[in-house]
């Protein structure tokens, strides 16, 4: 099937590449010629495990091209799925800019059928916008060519991003138009895998759908969290508690980890987003806004265990700080918690050397020169004589340090662990000072 992806960030360029390994002939356009360049030359812009390889194969075999010529990309697909970013506006709802231009696009060029795929997070209600301008580029140039809208958000994480688009849970299709409904059928029928996976519904309920699945999940991780706070204070360990909890299948293992608070580029603005259409509705969603609020506190929580620890005067302390990405395996530092830490310590006369494996020319792009904040090229010496160190994302090559060279490091042995990848009891045998998130001293 010929597909067009319009924007090539981290959903466009992985259903691009994806689809393309599935035998379909996918061309990729962005506005940002920066991206199509690196593209071009074989590169990626982001860093997403196994992605480079499905591009390169599929580029190799003429099934992925990019391009930032709009009109190339128009003629190109029957199917033109708009990926662009729908970031959070001034008052929390979402941005559509980007998507409604898209359309723009796409309702000024078309000559022959199209169904416009919204791939993006957009709010209940975005198809019904996305088909206004569709129709109202077609009528200025007094063409009745026809279309269709299709909702068919993406569930994917980043870091595993790839695999989760090849082996999904659940294709959510969300179509009032048969004809529309049976392209996207053939086109995701590889992706079933003997499993009737794909969930066909109306369209508000399928746009709806993708910010009750984030809102569900920053839901629990904030319970959790909070829960984890009232552990600390009575004495359990929040670790035990998930396991005792998880084993119910009514609630299950998955995401019930206590840490920093969650970052990245969705659930912030998810929930935000969610909050405000409802608002705009005349309801209050009070669970989520407590969800919200929680979070922002929970970022803070690293470093009131520093101020609790140092005082509120840190001049002359230093800390390493482990892992900047919001999450492991991405490079993304969207609402990274570690943003929150570092301004925290910094803004009190502290300084901080981190350490991450692939996040560090985006640290470097967000903070600049910041005073007092340096990187280094290993854990170990990101360690070197830091009054703490801080565990800040969990990345697999932070979870079994030589712990005997990093009490040698530190100026004091103490692990303040904001993802609670160590035992307690096996580093406190080393004579570490340890402190978990939710765990009893
Ligand atoms: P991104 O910022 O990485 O990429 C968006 C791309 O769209 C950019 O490269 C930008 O230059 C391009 N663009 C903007 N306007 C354009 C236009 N008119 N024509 C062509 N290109 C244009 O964003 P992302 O992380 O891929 O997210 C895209 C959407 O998918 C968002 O709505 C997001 O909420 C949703 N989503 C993201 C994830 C994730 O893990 N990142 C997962 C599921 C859903
Ligand atoms: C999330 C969802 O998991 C995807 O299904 C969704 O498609 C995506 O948002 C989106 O809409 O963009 P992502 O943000 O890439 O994916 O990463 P997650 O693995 O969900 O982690 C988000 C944050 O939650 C991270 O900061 C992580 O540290 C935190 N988290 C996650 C916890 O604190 N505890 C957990 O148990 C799980």
């Amino acid at each position: 099937m010929k597909v067009s992806m319009i924007g090539t960030g981290y959903v466009g360029l992985v259903t691009g590449a994806c689809l393309a390994e599935m035998g379909n002939d996918v061309l990729c356009l962005d506005v940002d010629e920066n991206k199509i360049r690196i593209l071009e030359s074989g590169g990626i812009p982001i860093h997403e495990p196994g992605l480079d390889a499905v591009v390169a194969r599929n580029v190799k075999a003429g099934r992925l091209r990019f391009t930032s010529d709009i009109a190339r990309s128009v003629a190109h697909g029957t199917l033109q799925f708009i990926a662009v970013g729908t970031p959070p506006d001034e008052d929390g709802s979402a941005d559509l800019q980007y998507v409604l231009a898209a359309a723009r696009n796409i309702g000024r060029l078309m000559t022959d059928y199209k169904v416009v795929v919204d791939k993006s997070t957009v709010p209940v209600g975005t198809a019904d916008k996305v088909r206004a301008v569709l129709a109202e580029e077609l009528g200025k140039r007094g063409n009745p060519v026809d279309f269709a809208v299709v909702s068919n958000p993406e569930f994917l994480k980043e870091g595993a991003a790839v695999d989760d688009f090849m082996r999904p849970d659940r294709i959510v299709i969300g179509a009032d138009d048969e004809r529309a409904i049976l392209l996207m059928r053939a086109l995701y029928a590889p992706f079933q895998r003997n499993h009737e996976r794909l969930i066909t519904m109306d369209v508000r309920s399928a746009e709806l759908t993708k910010y009750a699945a984030n809102a569900m999940l920053a839901t629990r991780i904030s319970f959790m969290n909070e829960l984890a706070l009232l552990a600390e204070r009575m004495g359990a360990d929040i670790e035990r508690v998930r396991l005792g909890i998880g084993s119910d299948p009514r609630i299950g293992t998955h995401f019930l980890y206590a840490g920093a608070g969650y970052g990245g580029s969705c659930f912030p603005k998810d929930v935000k987003a969610l909050i405000h259409t409802a608002a705009g509705e005349g309801q209050q969603l009070e669970v989520l806004g407590a969800v919200e609020r929680a979070n922002d506190a929970q970022k803070r929580v690293l470093g009131q265990k520093v101020l609790r620890r140092f005082g509120d005067d840190l001049a002359g302390k230093h800390f390493a700080l482990w892992g900047l990405a919001f999450k492991p395996n991405t490079d993304d530092m969207r609402e990274a918690t570690s943003r929150v830490v570092i301004d925290d310590l910094l803004s009190r006369g502290a300084t901080v050397c981190a350490y991450d494996p692939v996040a560090i020319t985006e640290a470097k792009r967000i903070f600049g020169d910041r005073p007092g904040l340096s990187y280094a090229d290993t854990p170990l010496a990101a360690a070197d004589g830091a009054d703490a160190l801080l565990v800040v994302t969990e990345w697999m090559e932070f979870r079994s340090p030589d712990f005997t060279e990093l009490k040698a490091k530190l100026r004091q042995p103490v692990i303040l662990d904001g993802r609670n990848i160590f035992d307690p009891e096996f580093v406190r045998a080393f004579g570490f000072d340890y402190e978990g998130i939710g765990r009893a001293p």
